[in-house]
C-alpha cells in the first residue's frame, strides 16, 4: 500500500499550517459573517461551534484516517480500502465540490486583488464622499472581476506547480502566523469603534427566533466549508503526514484555530456594521462594503486596507491551493498525468466556470437556476449538498465498511491517544456524525 516516492509535509508545524491554511480563508472572514448576519448572528455562532464540535471534529478524524491510511487521493483511498467499485463513486463527488468551489471561491479571491490594488490607489483615503455599495456595485458588474479571478487562477496554479514541499507547505508556514497577527489587530480597533457594543451582542447573544432548519442546514455548510471537510481537501492532506502526525491532535487544532479566526472576523465586523449603519444580512458584499469603511476612518488606512486585503488574499490562496490539490492528485495518481497536465487542467477548468460565476453579477445576472444566479448556484449545491453528503458518506464508511483495525491504528498513532478519546471518536464517527448530518441535512432540504 505504501508508496515510498510519495511526497510528504517535512516538519510538524507545516502540517497544522497547510491544514490551518487550507481552512482559514474567505469562509472564515467573508462568509461567516455574512452567514451570521443573515441567520441571526449569536444563534447561528452557537449551533455553528456545536456543528464544529459534534460532527466537524470526528468527520476530520475520519478524512485523516483514509489519507494516512491509504497515502492516496480520495478516489484512491476508497478504492484501496473497498473491494466494491461503488463506494470510489463518492470520490467523484469531492472532485466535482473542489472543481465547483474554486470556481466561485476564485471570483470572492480576485476581489481582494482589486481592492488590495484599490487600496494602493488610496481610493480608501478619499472619506465621507465614498459609496461603498457604489464602489462595489460598479466593481462586480464590470469586467474587471472576472480578470481578477483568471489572475487569481494563475498566481494558484503556479504555486501548485511547484510541488507539495517547496509550494504548500513553505508558502502556508509563512502566511498563517502574519494573518493571525493582523486579525488581532485588527480586532482591537474594531473594539474601540462607537457601535462596538450593539456589534457584540449581535455576534454572541443568541436570538433563536430566526432559527429554522435552512439556518440549521446553512450553519451545517458552513462548518463544513470553513473546515475544507466532506470533499476530501484533509483526506489528502493526510496523505502527506508522515506516520507521527498524531490524527486527533492535529484534527482539534485545525478546528480550534479555525473557529477561532471565524468569531475574530465577527468581532472585526459586526462592531463595524453598527457603527456605520451597514445591514448585518448585506450578503457576499458585506466585508467588501464595510470594512473598506472602517479603514478610511482610522489613523494610517490606507496602509491596514492595503495590508488587511493582500492577507486575505494570502489566506485564499492558502486555501484554493488545498481545493486544487484534490482534483490534482486524482489526475495524477488516477489518470496517471504528470503534475503540469493535472494543474493546467484543473486551472482551466476552474477559469471556465470561474468566469461564468464572475459575470454573474453583472451580464449573466439575470440567468437563473431555481431562482439562483451561477455563483450562488455553485456556492449553494457544493456547501449546502455536497459537502455535507460527503462528510456523512464518509463517516459511514469509516464508521461502518472499512476494518476497524485500520482506524483504531491511525488514530492511535505512537499510542499517545488516551483509550476515552478514541473510543469517543469511533463512536461519533458511527452513530453522531452520520445520524447528525442526515438530519440536519434532509430536513434542511425540506425532505423530513
Ligand atoms: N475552508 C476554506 C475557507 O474557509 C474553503 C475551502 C473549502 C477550502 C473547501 C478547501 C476546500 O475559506
Amino acid at each position: 500500500m505504501e508508496n515510498k516516492n510519495r511526497a510528504q509535509f517535512a516538519t510538524r508545524l507545516g502540517v497544522i499550517a497547510t491544514t490551518v491554511g487550507s481552512a482559514v480563508g474567505l469562509g472564515n472572514i467573508w462568509r461567516f459573517p455574512y452567514e451570521a448576519g443573515a441567520h441571526g448572528g449569536g444563534a447561528f455562532l452557537l449551533i455553528y461551534i456545536l456543528f464544529i464540535l459534534m460532527l466537524g471534529i470526528p468527520v476530520i478524524c475520519a478524512e485523516f484516517i483514509m489519507g494516512r491510511g491509504t497515502r492516496s487521493n480520495i478516489f484512491g483511498a476508497y478504492r484501496k480500502l473497498h473491494s466494491r467499485p461503488q463506494w470510489a463513486w463518492v470520490g467523484y463527488i469531492g472532485i466535482l465540490a473542489s472543481l465547483m468551489i474554486l470556481s466561485f471561491y476564485s471570483v470572492v479571491a480576485g476581489w481582494t486583488l482589486e481592492y488590495f490594488f484599490q487600496s494602493i490607489g488610496a481610493c480608501f483615503s478619499d472619506t465621507s464622499s465614498v459609496d461603498r455599495h457604489q464602489v462595489f456595485d460598479t466593481f462586480a458588474t464590470g469586467w474587471r472581476s472576472p480578470m481578477w479571478s483568471i489572475i487569481f487562477l494563475i498566481v494558484n496554479g503556479c504555486i501548485l506547480l511547484r510541488g507539495v514541499q517547496k509550494g504548500i507547505e513553505k508558502v502556508s508556514n509563512i502566511l498563517m502566523p502574519v494573518l493571525f497577527v493582523i486579525l488581532i489587530l485588527f480586532c482591537i480597533n474594531s473594539l474601540t469603534l462607537p457601535g462596538a457594543a450593539q456589534g457584540l451582542e449581535f455576534l454572541f447573544l443568541p436570538d433563536f427566533s430566526k432559527v429554522d432548519s435552512s439556518v440549521l442546514l446553512g450553519a451545517l455548510g458552513q462548518a463544513f466549508f470553513s473546515l475544507s471537510l466532506g470533499l476530501g481537501t484533509m483526506l489528502t492532506y493526510a496523505s502527506y503526514f508522515s506516520d507521527k502526525t498524531p490524527l486527533v491532535k492535529s484534527a482539534t487544532t485545525t478546528a480550534l484555530l479555525d473557529t477561532l479566526v471565524a468569531i475574530l472576523a465577527g468581532i472585526i465586523i459586526f462592531p463595524a456594521v453598527f457603527s456605520f449603519n451597514a445591514e448585518p444580512t448585506a450578503g457576499p458584499k458585506l466585508v467588501f462594503e464595510v470594512l473598506p469603511s472602517i479603514f478610511y476612518q482610522m489613523p494610517f488606512g490606507i496602509g491596514w486596507s492595503t495590508l488587511f486585503f493582500f492577507l486575505l488574499f494570502l489566506a485564499s490562496l492558502t486555501s484554493t491551493i488545498s481545493m486544487s490539490e484534490i482534483a490534482i492528485a486524482f489526475f495524477t495518481e488516477q489518470l496517471g498525468m504528470t503534475r503540469r497536465a493535472a494543474t493546467l487542467l484543473n486551472t482551466g477548468i476552474a477559469i471556465l466556470f470561474g468566469t461564468l460565476c464572475a459575470l454573474s453579477f453583472g451580464s449573466l445576472s439575470d440567468f437563473t437556476i431555481c431562482g439562483l444566479t451561477i455563483f450562488n448556484l455553485f456556492d449553494y449545491v457544493s456547501s449546502n449538498i455536497l459537502l455535507p453528503l460527503g462528510g456523512m458518506l464518509i463517516s459511514i464508511f469509516v464508521g461502518w465498511v472499512i476494518d476497524k483495525k485500520i482506524v483504531k491504528a491511525q488514530l492511535q498513532g505512537a499510542g499517545a491517544l488516551l483509550p476515552w478519546v478514541l473510543n469517543l471518536i469511533v463512536f461519533s464517527l458511527r452513530y453522531i456524525a452520520p445520524i447528525g448530518i442526515a438530519l440536519v441535512f434532509f430536513a434542511g432540504l425540506g425532505i423530513i
